[in-house]
């Protein structure tokens, strides 16, 4: 057809100027369909962020500096201050790209919806709330069958865990595109360091062992909530979420998740089993539910082992880094961080100059901006991407080594799957002025989990 060859063979610039007229010309002629070219040729893809705060705000301005075209068009959150805040920082980061008009701002816990709503079916939803409604917003993604980029972690307890692994395998029956915020695994130099070591270079792995010890994250209140300045129990707890087990996972799930989930990648397998020990030293008055210290066990399926060391406490040694021992040497998946890797290897089991056989380069790509860059290609060449199956399965892991540790049993990662307990089975049906899914006690304090004596969960009554 003649007025859409031109288009056809211009580029975006000159095709948006030529659609423009042509929209005007034709949108005249009552009962006259556009042709189909418009829209396919149309290739700019669409953006709802759900979850406008640190990480959402983040995520989003890494959707926009892809080199393919994106832009922002719609944001939702439960507190409107927070929308308001990302709304600033990306309309001036991103102007170009930046589309989202004051009917596209939407609050509360159907927020979501209405943002999904905008969106085609090429185009990408960003969830970056705390990971208790992952869930949720993924199974609305899939019904309307859009491209999804969420956050880690995935889950925060079994049920919810097993949940995902389904909606996973949804999405992918629909041919969407879904990704993780696990950004490490989009480092190339720790994707070369993982195949190095899966080609044997260090010989078989025996031993993995991870540190994130580090001063008091996240949210560690001793007072509790003041009714005059936070009127609501629910959206306390959400504004206080790494405190509250069915909103994160505490901060073991929302921390400790990207080097639980490093050693795995380079593994190439997921830990069976987990042996723990934790607790509250120094938790004082704390109010939340989150231990100050865990020291994992975890058991590959092949008898080796992953040791994982988490703390949050002031006045300790701090360090934040992934090893992987092999038979025949050994190698540094990250010594400072994400990013640089700084990933090495070495002969031999010390990290010693004259040893050292292979290293990353001294500067890096950023990989929460080559996440993204992945994503668009994948959309932009219709290549299979759902990274669903195997971030479930960390979080799951995860899990299974905060779950070991809060109960003081040994945690099979099967008995972590089918764990009947689910922290917040209604996190689909809240409202703005309706419970929280937990209570604190008559001093305000919330339930904390007791290993050795409750053991078949991690808090509350015993099934
Ligand atoms: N990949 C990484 O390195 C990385 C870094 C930081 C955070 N994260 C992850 O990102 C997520 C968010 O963390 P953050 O640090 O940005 O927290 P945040 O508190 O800054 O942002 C969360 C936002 O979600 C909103 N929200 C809460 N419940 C909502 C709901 N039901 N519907 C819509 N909006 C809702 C909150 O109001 C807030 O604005 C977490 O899962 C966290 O683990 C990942």
């Amino acid at each position: 057809m003649e007025t859409t060859s031109p288009a056809l063979n211009t580029s975006r610039r000159e095709f948006l100027k030529t659609t423009t007229k042509a929209t005007v010309g034709l949108s005249t002629l009552s009962g006259v369909t556009l042709p189909h070219v418009f829209a396919a040729e149309d290739n700019t893809v669409r953006i709802a962020l759900v979850g406008c705060g640190g990480r959402g705000t983040g995520a989003a301005s890494n959707s926009l500096s892809v080199k393919q075209p994106t832009k922002l068009v719609a944001m939702a959150d439960v507190f409107e201050n927070r929308l308001e805040g990302s709304f600033q920082a990306l309309s001036a980061k991103h102007p170009d790209r930046f589309s989202v008009s004051a009917d596209a701002k939407f609050v509360g816990f159907d927020a979501y919806k209405e943002a999904l709503a905008m969106l085609r079916p090429n185009d990408i939803a960003v969830f970056a709330t705390p990971p208790a409604f992952r869930w949720v917003h993924f199974k609305a993604a899939i019904e309307k069958g859009v491209n999804v980029f969420m956050e880690k972690p995935i889950c925060v307890d079994g049920p919810t865990g097993k949940r995902m692994l389904e909606l996973g395998q949804q999405a992918t029956a629909k041919n969407m595109k879904v990704a993780v915020g696990l950004m490490c695994r989009h480092c190339p130099s720790r994707g070369e360091l993982a195949k190095k070591i899966q080609a044997g270079e260090i010989g078989d792995i025996i031993l993995a062992r991870a540190y994130r010890m580090q001063g008091p994250v996240g949210t560690c209140f001793t007072k509790p909530r003041d009714p005059k300045t936070d009127p609501s129990e629910l959206m306390w707890q959400i504004k206080n979420f790494h405190s509250f087990l069915w909103l994160s996972g505490g901060s073991y799930s929302d921390f400790f998740i990207h080097n639980i989930d490093e050693a795995c990648w380079m593994k190439n397998d997921f830990p069976v089993e987990a042996k723990a020990n934790g607790g509250r030293t120094d938790r004082g008055e704390h109010i939340d539910q989150n231990f100050d210290h865990y020291s994992i066990e975890y058991t590959w399926k092949d008898g080796s082992k992953f040791f994982f060391e988490g703390r949050n406490a002031v006045g300790t040694h701090n360090e934040f880094a992934t090893y992987v021992h092999g038979s025949k040497g050994m190698a540094i998946v990250s010594t400072a961080g994400h990013f640089p890797s700084k990933a090495m290897m070495f002969k031999g089991q010390e990290k010693k100059a004259e040893n050292l056989i292979w290293r990353a380069p001294k500067v890096e790509p950023n990989p929460y901006q080559v996440e993204w860059d992945d994503l668009l290609s994948a959309i932009t060449n219709d290549k299979p991407y759902n990274e669903i199956e195997r971030s479930a399965k960390s979080s799951l892991v995860t899990c299974m080594g905060r779950m070991a540790a809060h109960t003081g049993q040994i945690i099979t990662y099967d008995q972590m799957l089918n764990c009947p307990h689910e922290f917040a089975p209604n996190v689909d049906k809240l409202t703005l002025d309706g419970p929280a899914p937990l209570v604190a006690d008559k001093d305000g304090k919330y339930p904390i989990p007791r290993p050795g004596i409750i053991k078949d969960r991690e808090y509350g009554e015993t099934a």
